[in-house]
């Protein structure tokens, strides 16, 4: 009988949708704040509830994104300190930085993915949406939603972004869903092109750096000129930091997006009347995309460690200890939502954690939303009905997860 401790670091149990909700509801219920401890791991406090969530997150001169990010075997840690001389990081960027670096970095990119600065985006954005969605119909009425159509919507989206040349789109999708997805059985299968992280990691270096040469030569309007020409401290942003940037956004933008819109169509397709009302009026899609997002949380955990002695719902955190905050889990908390397991497009007040909270909030966040919905616009506007064709499967990750499989019969509009 494996503990809860075992099903929280099983990327199995987040391939079933079932078991996550069985485990963190008992969770929730009987132990919110548990106590982690295995051989493979350093120990940690798994945070369930979701004003526990709320209350680290908004502490961060208590609760610290560094050392400890993401969930990482010891060996790992070992490894990456090997590569970077000490740090258990491979990478620089917002997510692995704290006061006073934090707001300088996300500054230079903050007014970028400000809700007026991306409308600018939507006509580019709803071209990339139908030139996927055109793919899907000429797939003859039945394709794998998940494998085949969604993944090149935001890789595009991103690239766009970025200012990525269209050719290179299958270095980049490949490279960002090793970086997320990696402990899935079928992404190590599918490991032709690197061995290991940290080789993914120099391909992807190699590239921007090469990218970011060629902006400072020849400026244009996207991310690459910006991070070419960025500065801290008066001085230009070091390479490293510039290709952890990259790296964020490459990889922060889409297998999230991927997730949470395939999600979101099982989700529609396993509650007919919800997608009737949405058909009936496209002016319910922004509250049905929350609802998506919640509905999915793609983004399994987080890690902040503590700076000092805290109490947290009774457990006494010591300074030094790691919290791994585990947003599906809060984003089913029976105190925070109605009929949490419910499916509801016209939820009120949906204000789940999917985007996290506090100072790290998602900045790509206004973005992930516009993708959605001009996605589902379109889908919605081209293909009349959508059924199952067979079973839909999940990615055994911990880290970033969601549907890898959703087989699929439609008809066209
Ligand atoms: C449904 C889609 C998405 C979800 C669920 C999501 C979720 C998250 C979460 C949970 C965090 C950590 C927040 C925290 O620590 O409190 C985060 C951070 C971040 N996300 Fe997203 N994200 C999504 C899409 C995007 C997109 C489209 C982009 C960019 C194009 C993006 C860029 C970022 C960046 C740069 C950060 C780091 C922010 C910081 O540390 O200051 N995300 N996201």
């Amino acid at each position: 009988m494996p503990t809860p401790g075992d099903a929280i670091l099983s990327p199995h149990t987040y391939a079933d949708p079932d078991a996550m909700d069985t485990l963190f509801t008992a969770l929730r219920r009987d132990d919110p704040v548990h106590r982690v401890e295995h051989p493979d791991y350093r120990p940690f406090w798994a945070v369930t509830k979701f004003a526990d969530i709320q209350e680290v997150e908004r502490q961060p001169d208590l609760f610290l994104n560094a050392p400890r990010t993401f969930l990482r075997t010891l060996a790992y840690e070992e490894r990456a300190r090997a590569a970077t001389g000490g740090n258990p990081a491979l990478l620089r960027s917002l997510v692995f930085m704290d006061a006073p670096d934090h707001a300088q970095y996300r500054k230079l990119t903050q007014a970028w993915f400000m809700p007026g600065r991306i409308k600018a985006l939507e006509a580019d954005i709803r071209q990339l949406a139908a030139e996927v969605i055109d793919d899907m119909a000429d797939r003859g009425g039945a394709c794998d939603f998940a494998a085949d159509v969604v993944p090149y919507f935001p890789v595009r989206v991103i690239m766009r972004i970025l200012g990525v040349p269209r050719c290179d789109e299958p270095l980049i999708l490949q490279l960002t869903q090793e970086i997320f997805g990696s402990d899935d059985p079928d992404v190590q299968a599918a490991r032709t092109m690197t061995a290991s992280l940290a080789d993914t990691v120099k391909v992807f270096s190699d590239y921007f750096r090469d990218l970011t040469a060629e902006r400072r030569r020849n400026p244009s309007d996207d991310l690459a000129t910006l991070f070419a020409h960025a500065e801290i401290d008066g001085r230009p942003m070091a390479d490293h930091e510039s290709v952890s940037y990259y790296i964020l956004v490459a990889t922060a933008g889409h297998d999230t997006t991927s997730s949470t819109t395939a999600g979101g169509l099982l989700a529609l397709i396993e509650n007919p009347d919800a997608q009737a009302q949405l058909r009936a009026d496209l002016s319910l899609l922004p509250g049905a995309v929350d609802e998506m997002v919640r509905w999915v949380s793609p983004v399994r955990h987080f890690f902040r460690t503590a700076t000092r002695d805290h109490e947290l719902r009774g457990k006494a955190v010591r300074a030094g200890d790691s919290l791994m905050m585990c947003y599906p889990s809060a984003n089913r908390d029976e105190e925070i939502f109605d009929d949490p397991f419910a499916f509801r497009i016209d939820r009120p007040a949906n204000r789940h954690i999917a985007f996290g909270y506090g100072p790290h909030l998602c900045l790509g966040m206004h973005m992930a939303r516009m993708e959605i919905r001009i996605f589902y616009e379109e889908l919605l506007r081209r293909v009349a009905s959508v059924e199952l064709a067979g079973d839909p499967a999940w990615l055994a990750s911990t880290n970033v997860g969601g549907l890898k499989r959703l087989p699929i019969r439609f008809t066209l509009a």
